[in-house]
């Protein structure tokens, strides 16, 4: 039987529903054996899913284990999804600034693996901050302050996990449908009415590409759509890192002086977290329309409603509340020191892979899961794309834990800058 189910799709045929769960199921309770749902995820490789396959496949997956029940909240639910990138500390910011809104969120985020950083590893740099918590505390924070922000439960969407697993072994990650699937099983199985996706383009992110990270826009939002959720996506550039900083502790810095009302925010950041706050207030109905949105959001960045929201956030997940007022209170590596520009002209790239790889190297991130990592050390980024620039002048402050580390730091950042003789445009953080 399974060998004529992973036939048909060879041939390009379209599996039924019923198939996909004998296959995506079987292979949860370990009666179908890795080496033929490996073949199957090949031929899905090499022909594609149609947009019904899609589809069921992301709904089998997401009712392969617990989902989140969370219709008794009193409140527009609302998840949101970045595909992922270099300095990307969106949900920091995010996820109380919604939620001081009115905009309730059981947010569950990924740790970091390779070249990006994951959003758990950022919030551990928080003294005594718990990212695993049990879906009754969650839903009883979220009921009581409005959002938790936790790592992602094992116990969500299993099938994602083990059919993520052989695809890494296989050779079979790349698929845009394989991919919306998987994102997608683990939004469904959160439980949230609205869905917010923040699909990051250029060198910095999973898909490098527009083309690519438009299909794979609107394949999500498909997904979202045929399952009853509200979805919307938004394409943002990663083609820079994103905002000041890149590192655990460094990053959670960076999202407190967004949120405060008299901070030093990074001016590309911000504007994208008030782009994505604006999105969210209006699909969840809060308000009526983009620029309302926008309002809105600036309002609880200025009155320092968001800030409060963080605080509450990170009291109530036993972290130390007292690094909303004072950051210092964070992890510091006890060298701090600065890349300079080697020539005058205008920053013409700033590569964010070798940004990422400068951190890794550094300690920030993680070459293998079980690698443990650095939250002091990591990256400042003082320029962007476009920006003037002098010879001598400081372009990266490198946090390091020992010299040998900050010796290969300057040997990659050397690579990671190029400066051109004539003005450079800015480029947009929001795309589309
Ligand atoms: N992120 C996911 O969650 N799944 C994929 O397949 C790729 C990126």
């Amino acid at each position: 039987m399974i060998p004529l189910i992973i036939a048909r799709k060879r041939d390009g045929g379209e599996l039924t529903r019923a198939e996909l769960e004998r296959i995506v199921l079987g292979y949860v309770r370990g009666d179908v054996p890795d080496y033929q749902v490996a073949a199957w995820l090949m031929a899905c490789y090499l022909n594609g899913l149609t947009d019904a396959e899609t589809l069921a496949l992301t709904e089998i997956m997401a009712a392969s284990g617990e989902t989140l029940d969370l219709s008794s909240i009193d409140a527009p639910t609302l998840d949101k999804h970045s595909t992922g990138g270099v300095g990307d500390k969106t949900s920091l910011v995010l996820v109380p600034l919604l939620a001081a809104g009115g905009v309730a969120l059981a947010k569950m985020s990924g740790r970091g693996l390779g070249f990006t950083g994951g959003t758990v590893d950022k919030l551990e740099s928080i003294p005594g901050y718990r990212t695993e918590l049990t879906a009754q505390e969650m839903m009883s924070q979220v009921q009581r302050i409005g959002c938790c922000l936790v790592g992602q439960s094992a116990s969500l969407a299993p099938a994602d996990k083990l059919l993520y697993a052989l695809r890494d072994a296989t050779a079979t990650v790349e698929s845009i449908p394989l991919i919306a699937a998987s994102i997608m099983s683990k939004k469904l199985a959160g439980g949230a009415r609205h869905i917010l996706l923040d699909v990051k383009v250029g060198s910095g992110a999973f898909m490098e590409t527009r083309d690519r990270a438009e299909a794979l826009a609107h394949a999500l939002c498909r997904i979202g759509t045929g399952a009853g959720r509200r979805t919307q996506a938004v394409l943002t550039d990663m083609s820079q890192p994103l905002g000041y900083t890149v590192g655990n502790a460094l990053e959670v810095r960076e999202a407190i002086e967004t949120l405060r009302p008299d901070g030093r925010a990074h001016p590309r950041f911000r504007a994208l977290i008030i782009h994505l706050a604006a999105q969210a207030f209006t699909m969840c109905g809060l308000e009526p329309s983009i620029e309302q949105g926008v309002a809105r959001a600036e309002q609880l960045m200025h009155s320092g409603d968001a800030l409060r929201k963080f605080q509450q956030m990170v009291e109530a997940q036993g972290g130390d509340p007292r690094v909303a007022e004072n950051p210092d209170l964070l992890p510091r590596a006890p060298i701090v020191a600065e890349h300079r520009a080697h020539q005058s002209g205008y920053v013409a790239q700033i590569h964010p892979r070798l940004v990422a790889l400068t951190a890794l190297q550094l300690g920030a991130g993680r070459q293998k899961k079980e690698d443990a990592i650095d939250h002091a050390v990591g990256i400042e980024v003082l320029k962007a794309v476009g920006d003037p620039v002098e010879a001598g002048e400081p372009v990266f402050r490198v946090h390091a834990r020992a010299e040998t580390q900050l010796a290969q730091a300057h040997n990659t950042l050397q690579n990671a800058l190029q400066i051109a003789p004539e003005p450079v445009a800015p480029i947009a953080v929001v795309l589309s």
